[in-house]
């Protein structure tokens, strides 16, 4: 595998979601998510794929869960980050997608970040986790402005 990438937007104060969903509607950021992931994995806790609701077509859900006995049709279904993976071995590019707790399980693993920075200050429940950004180089910022102001943020771990 070459690369592992995570991708997330979060607000000003590292707000990423409120009542299991995201703060904010932000097609410009729906449009990249999907471009960039199309054809990979995305590799998702159970809340944020209850959260979506369905499978998202033309790239290969996995689903991070606890619960030994969980299934959902087409989905791949792991027990930990590490498993969820070893399934997309055969993928150049698969993304971790989130919540909070799979992206903090995931993030010594990742070595490319694609974050979309809402500038916005916002009440919410969960949070992005501590990013260490010194592990981190900036290879491209695009800022946008729609439903809401926002910078596109590209990433690589240095010596990544
Ligand atoms: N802004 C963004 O870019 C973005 C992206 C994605 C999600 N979100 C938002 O984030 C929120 C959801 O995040 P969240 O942190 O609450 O939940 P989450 O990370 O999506 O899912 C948490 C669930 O994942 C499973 N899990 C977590 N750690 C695990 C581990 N080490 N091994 C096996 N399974 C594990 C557990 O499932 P079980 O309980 O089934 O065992 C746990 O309840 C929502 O508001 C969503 O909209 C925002």
């Amino acid at each position: 595998m070459q690369h592992l990438a995570m991708i997330v937007a979060a607000s000003e104060n590292n707000v990423i979601g409120v009542d299991g969903d995201l703060p904010w509607h932000l097609s410009e950021d729906l449009k990249r998510f999907k471009k960039l992931t199309m054809g990979h994995h995305i590799i998702m806790g159970r809340k944020t794929f209850d959260s979506i609701g369905r499978l998202l077509p033309g790239r290969t859900t996995v689903i991070v869960t606890r619960q030994k006995d969980y299934t959902f049709d087409g989905a791949k279904i792991a027990h930990s980050v590490e498993q969820a993976v070893d399934f997309a071995a055969e993928d150049p590019c698969p993304f971790i997608v989130g919540g909070a707790q799979i992206y903090l399980a995931a993030m010594s693993l990742v070595n490319r970040l694609f974050l979309t920075r809402v500038h916005t200050e916002i009440d919410g429940d969960t949070f992005l986790p501590k990013i260490d950004w010194s592990d981190w180089e900036l290879k491209s910022s695009v800022s946008g402005s729609a439903e809401v102001e926002f910078t596109f943020e590209d990433y690589v771990r240095q010596n990544g």
